[in-house]
């Protein structure tokens, strides 16, 4: 059977992840979470304290970073790498959310994290999430979906999976998070968060992630 491309993008915490990765597994397709790239990204500038208007330091640090996905035999769960290193739990903190959308906005780092994942999925047979996936990554994706949801449901599933690993944040700091981001992300000049045309909008504010993930498999088998 051909393989295709599904590009899942959207707004932030509409359960992209958490669809695309149960959507990968069901298919045996490869799952890539772009959104980790820029979280790794901006890891490495922060640790690296480069500056963001700095265009030449921008391009030098992007020249070290390497970012790699590592499977966890013990967790079952894919890992970000960061230089050989897992990252996967440091790139999901509040710190980090505050400065991605920055960091994500900077055309040259757009430029880097697009070619390396034009090339993690040249062979097809992946489920990509991001914001530019359907718009830009692969404009000739078989399956694009464009989800959405209410913004205190999004805040609310962020605060949870932040409470699950420790780290507790209000409501209403996520709630700001993710309007800067939002606007951030769908104002910037280069390939900003934008439906493609061609893209199926889900609105997940109801939906459970079983429904989410039945509702893009089934897509996807028209286009098979
Ligand atoms: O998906 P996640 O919320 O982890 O993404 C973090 C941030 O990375 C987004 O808010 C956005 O600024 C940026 N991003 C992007 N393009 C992508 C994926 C993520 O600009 N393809």
């Amino acid at each position: 059977m051909p393989k295709i491309v599904i590009a899942i993008d959207g707004y932030s915490s509409c359960g992209k992840s958490t669809t695309a990765k149960a959507v990968a597994a069901q298919m045996g397709y490869g799952y890539i979470d772009t959104g980790a790239m820029y979280r790794a990204v901006s890891l490495f500038f922060s640790q690296e304290l480069v500056s963001l208007s700095n265009t030449k330091e921008v391009v030098a640090a992007l020249d070290r970073i390497h970012i790699t996905f590592k499977h966890n035999e013990r967790s079952g769960k894919n890992e970000t790498c960061l230089n050989g290193l897992t990252v996967e739990d440091e790139i999901r903190k509040m710190y980090i959310s505050n400065i991605v959308s920055e960091v994500s906005a900077i055309p040259e780092v757009r430029w880097a994290m697009v070619a390396q994942q034009q090339k993690m999925g040249h062979k097809r047979g992946v489920v990509m999430d991001g914001r530019d996936i359907g718009t830009k990554v692969f404009p000739d994706a078989e399956v694009k979906v464009f989800m959405t949801a209410d913004t205190v449901t999004r805040a609310q599933r962020r605060q949870q999976e932040l409470l699950a690993k420790g780290e507790m944040v209000n409501l209403e700091d996520i709630i700001k998070n993710i309007e800067k981001r939002d606007l951030i992300d769908t104002t910037r000049t280069e390939s900003p968060l934008r439906q493609a045309p061609d893209a199926e909008l889900l609105d997940t504010s109801f939906m459970t992630i079983e429904e989410q993930v039945d509702w893009v498999i089934e897509l996807a088998d028209l286009r098979l």
